[in-house]
């Protein structure tokens, strides 16, 4: 039980009358209530949270370098070497390397693969291609995560709509993360538009919490109900990064590699990732 009087749990020095205890008590009121909320372990602390967004610095610094370079004859392990060499060189650690046996520093999804795609020198670019580049960050500890389309020279209408559409479901699930709304606000608001446009979502993945470490509760679904799942609560980071299928949600995961998953009937997919922040007032995107 922490005392009044004590110094807060959370390091700012502060006692906990002054810092965290009306946020605690506001908490544990929803729960008595019968809500799901978050251990103190996903509510992030100030030091915390600029940790996170030095992360995250880097992270959005290896996107942005890519912006231009993704292109026809190159090979995704080329992009892998890209990331790979910017994170080292901004004394950090690509997270997918080594993480649970996934062998490349990003994943590179292209056209019909979902995600989780791996970078290979057999695997050429070519004109028309859509690609998801996955990048996830360590630096100092904290983790951070977030992916964008490239798209390859001259690409179909029917595959810019797609790329554009899913971008727009992210904004869709972004726009719902306030403090003491639920995860799943995000889920719904994403499945509601993808429906109203003819479009499924995949429900495999989801995006998840993220700070300390790589995947940490809650998962947050991209087709979730409203007022279920997870209480947002402010100090909690986490991904909201949905798959969008122009064909039906069902996907598969490669049965020799163990990672990329594919859409079943091999329509294209596209994926666009932000890492958020649950402020006061509503939501600070940390991945900028
Ligand atoms: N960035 C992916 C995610 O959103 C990472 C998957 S794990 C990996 O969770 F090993 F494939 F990188
Ligand atoms: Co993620």
């Amino acid at each position: 039980m922490d005392s009044r009087n004590d110094k807060c749990w959370c390091g700012s020095g502060l006692k906990y009358k002054k810092c965290h205890m009306s946020l605690d008590e506001k908490i544990r009121e929803y729960e008595l209530k019968g809500h799901i909320v978050p251990e103190r372990f996903n509510i992030k602390t100030a030091k915390d949270i600029e940790g996170i967004k030095i992360s995250a610095k880097v992270n959005t610094g290896i996107l942005d370098f890519l912006e231009g370079k993704i292109i026809a004859g190159m090979s995704t392990e080329d992009i892998d070497k890209l990331v790979y060499n910017y994170t080292i060189e901004h004394d950090a650690i690509p997270a997918p390397l080594n993480y649970e046996g996934f062998p490349k520093s990003c994943c590179t999804s292209i056209n019909n693969e979902v995600c989780h795609g791996i970078p290979s020198e057999k695997v050429i670019l070519k004109d028309g291609d859509i690609i998801n580049v996955d990048i996830s960050t360590i630096k100092n500890g904290y983790f951070s995560d977030a992916s964008r389309m490239f798209m390859v020279g001259n690409v179909s209408d029917e595959a810019r709509k797609l790329v554009e559409f899913t971008k727009e479901c992210l904004e869709k699930g972004i726009e719902q993360v306030k403090p003491w709304g639920h995860i799943g606000d995000i889920g719904a608001a994403i499945k509601e538009h993808a429906d109203e446009h003819g479009y499924s979502v995949v429900t495999m993945f989801g995006g998840h919490g993220i700070g300390n470490e790589f995947h940490e509760e809650p998962f947050v679904s991209h087709v979730g109900r409203r007022d279920t799942g997870m209480l947002m609560v402010p100090g909690m980071v986490f991904t909201i990064e949905p798959m969008i299928n122009i064909g039906k949600a069902n996907v598969y995961v490669d049965k020799e590699n163990g990672w990329t998953s594919y859409t079943r009937d091999g329509s294209l997919s596209a994926q666009w990732e932000h890492q958020i922040l649950v402020t006061e007032d509503g939501y600070e995107l940390i991945s900028w």
